[in-house]
């Protein structure tokens, strides 16, 4: 592949990604890709197309788990300068994909720009809670986006605004697309206000997450008008191990994770919460985390 030495620099080969992860476990990516700037990934994503392989971005590492056989293609990460810029501009706020969500959330609510205090207690990246239209009972993402910047698998870039997003729980309609920057709609708010509701949103989640704890978040979405936590715990399954990965005895909703754990282990704990909340309430729990 001639095409290959045009980014051969910001390419590194057999990259073990358990460090990349907030479970801290699975195997290595063939490639990790560091692109330069938007137009780099764009002319990448293009030839990486006609070659026909794989490719996927690795946000924070906040919600994907990732198997033990890692991934036999290219893992790209927008960590580079161009991705991490913020432009702040009145109440709207141009943020890269590559943009960690939680300080960036603390930020605007000290400085009284209201929107993003239910962020509180979420890691990630812009890019990852864009696509996951992350959030929780406080509030969720997409509801401040007012339009993001997308680059297409054969590398067109198009902006696309907030309804063609398609935000609903724990989802867009931005699938294979890859969120390169998003523009955000904030409100101006006593600074004091929105800290105290960033603070009350995070301590509740201090309360009762396992917040320092490997873990991925929930692992389950929560089916209609039901917690997955509320579900696991009455099932009996705090506690409840398969290997190194367990149901934390904090929220049943977590699978937390110790030291050389592997991705099976919680494969395995996946699939018996799964039969046993089938089998006592006859609910089907649908994975939330993104397993590769
Ligand atoms: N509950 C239990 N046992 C548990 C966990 C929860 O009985 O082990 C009960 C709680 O007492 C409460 C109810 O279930 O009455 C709901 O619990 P919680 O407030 O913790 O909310 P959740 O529905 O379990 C959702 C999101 C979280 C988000 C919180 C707070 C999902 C799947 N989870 O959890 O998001 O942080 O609300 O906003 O939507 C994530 O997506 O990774 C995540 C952690």
């Amino acid at each position: 592949m001639n095409w290959w030495n045009e980014f051969a620099d910001r390419i590194e080969t057999d990259v073990p990604l358990a460090p990349m992860t907030w479970y801290r476990l699975g195997g290595r990516a063939r490639y990790l890709f560091r692109p330069r700037d938007a137009a780099d990934l764009a002319s990448f994503m293009l030839r990486a197309g006609h070659e026909s392989l794989p490719v996927k971005v690795l946000g924070a590492g906040a919600n994907v788990l990732i198997r033990d056989n890692g991934f036999d293609g290219v893992v790209v990460r927008l960590d580079q300068p161009a991705f991490r810029r913020v432009e702040r501009n009145g109440t709207t706020a141009k943020v890269g994909a590559g943009v960690d969500l939680m300080p960036m959330s603390r930020r605007f609510s000290r400085d009284g720009l209201s929107g993003l205090e239910c962020m509180a207690g979420i890691p990630g990246t812009i890019g990852g809670a864009v696509r996951m239209n992350a959030g929780g009972r406080f509030g969720e993402f997409g509801r401040i986006v007012r339009e993001a910047d997308l680059l297409h698998p054969d590398g067109v870039i198009e902006t696309w605004p907030h309804d063609r997003l398609g935000f609903g729980y724990r989802r867009s309609a931005i699938s294979d697309r890859i969120v390169l920057s998003v523009r955000l709609e904030l409100q101006e708010d006593d600074p004091v206000e929105v800290t105290r509701r960033y603070d009350d949103c995070f301590a509740y989640k201090q309360r009762s997450q396992p917040l320092t704890d490997n873990s991925a978040g929930c692992v389950f979405k929560n089916p209609d008008g039901q917690s997955a936590g509320a579900l696991i715990d009455r099932a009996g399954l705090k506690g409840f191990s398969c290997g190194l990965a367990r149901v934390s005895p904090r929220h049943a909703n977590f699978i937390v994770t110790d030291f050389g754990a592997r991705a099976s282990d919680v494969l395995r704990l996946i699939d018996a919460i799964r039969d046993r909340v089938l089998v006592l309430f006859g609910t089907a729990l649908e994975i939330e985390v993104d397993v590769w």
